[in-house]
């Protein structure tokens, strides 16, 4: 009989713990939860009482040494570190914290000449099957405009930095538009959605070229305080296809820049991971 692989999670919060719980009841016949990790240890004690298979609670670089895959749902500077050492280790990661591949693309590269697996859910988009698809042909644009409850915005760099509030927002208000980059780099907890989208459309390797020094995926932010959801509307031109989406995510009880569909899309991937019928890619 094949050995179980050994899975550990670095980061009990919201998406962590619901892709633990998930684990444990679903996924229990070919792997096991072996460990988790949390900067606050309480957290991940509380986690590993409510499972049972009991995972241990181990610091992390112990933790990715000890797994066959581990699974980052920390944080853009916790992916970073959890990557360095996967690459170390020889342990394969999933990334939620997609922004760390984007502002260091020589992660990839390095996964790449070591024979480590990335894996990245679709987070709380649908469709990157799609445009990992379209990547193969040719991208002319790729447009995100992301519209979220003033909550959900709480804390982002970039509206402190520019002194940006938003208490008693009666209108729309665009707080940002600019590059994937600087979408990262401002909004790291708020905008996966926009690393994931620039990952896909760029699978295949080929640039798309920014036309009138606009980038290549453009992105506005909106606060809207009529909006209950976290709204992504997408726009891709192409040689081939014209594509809009709009996904209305409700966002998770317990962390409202999350959404929950970014919890069921990290736990889609891992139950493809082991199951042997794959739909998409
Ligand atoms: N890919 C996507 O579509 C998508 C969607 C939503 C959230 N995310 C990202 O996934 C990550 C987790 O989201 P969440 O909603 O569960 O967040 P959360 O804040 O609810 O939980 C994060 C947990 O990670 C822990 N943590 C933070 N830094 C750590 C570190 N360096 N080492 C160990 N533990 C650490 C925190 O203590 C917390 O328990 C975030 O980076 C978030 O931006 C991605």
């Amino acid at each position: 009989m094949k050995a179980k692989t050994k899975i550990g999670i670095v980061g009990c919060g919201a998406i962590g713990r619901e892709v633990a719980l998930f684990i444990d009841k679903q996924l229990s016949g070919n792997v096991i939860l072996w460990g988790l990790s949390d900067k606050d240890v309480e957290k991940a004690e509380l986690l590993s009482e409510t499972l049972s298979c009991s995972p241990k609670i181990i610091p992390v670089d112990s933790l990715i040494k000890s797994v066959d895959l581990v699974i980052e749902t920390a944080s853009v500077e916790a992916a970073k570190h959890v990557i360095e050492k996967a690459l170390s280790y020889n342990t394969d990661v999933v990334v939620l914290s997609v922004g760390a591949l984007v502002e260091d693309a020589s992660l990839l590269e390095k996964a790449k000449e070591k024979g480590i697996n990335i894996y990245v859910p679709s987070g709380a988009i649908c469709g990157v099957d799609g445009v990992g698809a379209l990547s193969l042909g040719e991208i002319r644009k790729i447009s995100l405009t992301t519209s979220k409850p003033p909550k959900g915005l709480v804390g982002a760099h970039y509206l402190v930095e520019h002194k940006i509030s938003l208490d008693n927002l009666k209108e729309e208000k665009i707080v940002f538009k600019g590059s994937v980059k600087e979408a990262i780099k401002y909004f790291p907890q708020n905008i996966n959605v926009a690393a994931i989208l620039f990952l896909a459309s760029s699978f295949s390797g080929k640039k798309f070229a920014s036309k009138n020094g606009k980038p290549a995926v453009e992105v506005c932010i909106k606060a809207d305080p009529h909006v209950e959801r976290n709204i992504h509307r997408i726009d891709i031109d192409t040689e081939e296809s014209k594509v809009t989406i709009t996904i209305e995510n409700v966002p998770s009880k317990t962390n409202p820049k999350t959404s929950a569909l970014a919890v069921l899309s990290t736990q889609y991937l891992l139950k493809k991971l082991f199951s042997s019928f794959k739909i998409g890619s």
